[in-house]
């Protein structure tokens, strides 16, 4: 049977294959250690399963909830966001989605028409060119890495804007980096985009809660509130009450935006989960920060870890020390190992070949950098538990120095 020319257009996700074979291996029974988790490895907040409990109990908790979210939720969200952006909320409005990639995809579905631009900073998640390319529009990429700190050129940014660019993704912290803008680059972006008033900056601050050195990150409509009339800011409970699976996001953008979203989500998925949203609706978020103690100190661990392992290994210049989100960024294009791939051609990508081989031949599971718009390189996860993840590093350090 005959399949859309656009599902065709979606690319298969490597993430995907390698995550299948590391199950795959580990139930042949070869000890893995999966390093390409985007989760974190624990429950929510005890406070939060609670609310969800007593949620279980009422009719409301299983019947279809408004389109855009129940509105004393949607209020209390755009309330949040003031106190801890402090920003002004005036003219916004907020729609809750499945999850906050529901809530890019329907965000871009509200503004691109076909043929339109949307601006992508390398690394970048992997779902955005995607979900670009599926409503017609055409991902342009800005390239950075290890040596700018994964902070793109603003000129190199200017330099790709055309008539045709209708918005910039901004993801701070960065997935797959690990990384979030200085703030002085958050200013001299807003600066940047104020000459440019006819574009969205959609902003993922999905891994908001999670810096684990500070400065903290900041947003360039904190530093110039003009461009809050043109920002969408995406927000999850997945990075921050540990909750993936309960799907729940929300986009806080000006009113208009919201209105369209809501017609894309309202024939495509209604509102999501009531028995979530009531539950959130009760959950007290001045928990979060005691909740996310604990994950910051174990993240930061495994950072130093990382950093420690790979300057004793002399494994220098191909990595910068990651500070939020759960990941550190690997350049293999600067590893012994890397010259056993690229022979004569090491301008092509082998970020695929490389991490089959170490999985294959040393159990660790990284993803691919081809999938974040950064070949050759790896992306790992800091959230296993110390012990295997010591041994785990101890492999990758031995297979990144062979020849
Ligand atoms: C940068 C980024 N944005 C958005 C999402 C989507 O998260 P969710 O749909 O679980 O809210 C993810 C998930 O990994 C992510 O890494």
């Amino acid at each position: 049977m005959l399949l859309s020319s656009r599902v065709k257009g979606v690319a298969d996700s490597i993430t995907q294959q390698l995550n299948e074979k590391a199950q795959a291996m580990a139930e042949e029974g070869h000890i893995i250690y999966n390093l390409s988790a985007g989760q974190l490895p624990i429950k929510p907040p005890q406070e939060f399963i609670e609310k969800i409990q007593q949620q279980l109990n009422f009719l409301k908790s299983y019947q279809y909830s408004p389109v855009a979210g129940i509105s004393e939720l949607r209020k209390k969200i755009l309330n949040l966001h003031k106190e801890e952006r402090k920003v002004s909320i005036e003219g916004l409005d907020v729609i809750l989605s499945n999850g906050s990639k529901q809530s890019i995809y329907i965000a871009l579905g509200a503004l691109l028409d076909p043929g339109d631009e949307v601006i992508l900073l390398a690394p970048y998640w992997v779902s955005y060119p995607e979900m670009v390319k599926f409503w017609g529009g055409i991902p342009v990429t800005v390239k950075s890495n290890v040596f700018d700190a994964f902070s793109p050129a603003l000129e190199d940014i200017a330099k790709v804007i055309t008539p045709r660019t209708r918005a910039i993704i901004v993801n701070s912290p960065n997935n797959p980096a690990g990384v979030h803008y200085p703030e002085k680059w958050v200013k001299a972006f807003g600066d940047l985009m104020k000459q440019h008033p006819e574009m969205w900056i959609l902003s993922d601050e999905v891994y908001a809660d999670l810096s684990y050195f500070d400065p903290a990150p900041t947003y360039s409509y904190q530093h110039d509130p003009e461009l809050i009339a043109r920002t969408m800011v995406f927000g999850a409970i997945s990075k921050t009450l540990a909750a993936t699976g309960l799907r729940m996001g929300w986009t806080i953008a000006p009113k208009n935006a919201v209105l369209a979203m809501g017609r894309i989500q309202g024939q495509a998925t209604s509102g999501p989960s009531a028995l979530i949203q009531r539950a959130l609706l009760d959950f007290d978020f001045s928990k979060v920060p005691n909740f996310l103690a604990p994950v910051k100190v174990h993240l930061r661990r495994s950072a130093n870890l990382v950093r420690e392992k790979l300057r004793d290994a002399e494994l220098q210049n191909l990595w910068y020390q990651s500070h939020s989100a759960f990941y550190f960024m690997l350049d293999f294009s600067r590893t012994p190992v890397f010259a056993r791939f690229a022979g004569e051609h090491p301008e092509k990508d082998y970020s695929k070949e490389i991490c089959q081989e170490l999985l294959e031949k040393y159990g660790i599971a990284l993803v691919p950098g081809a999938d974040f718009g950064l070949p050759n390189s790896g992306r790992m996860s800091l959230t296993m538990e110390e012990v295997p993840f010591q041994e785990a590093l101890n492999r990758l350090v031995t297979f990144l120095k062979s020849t």
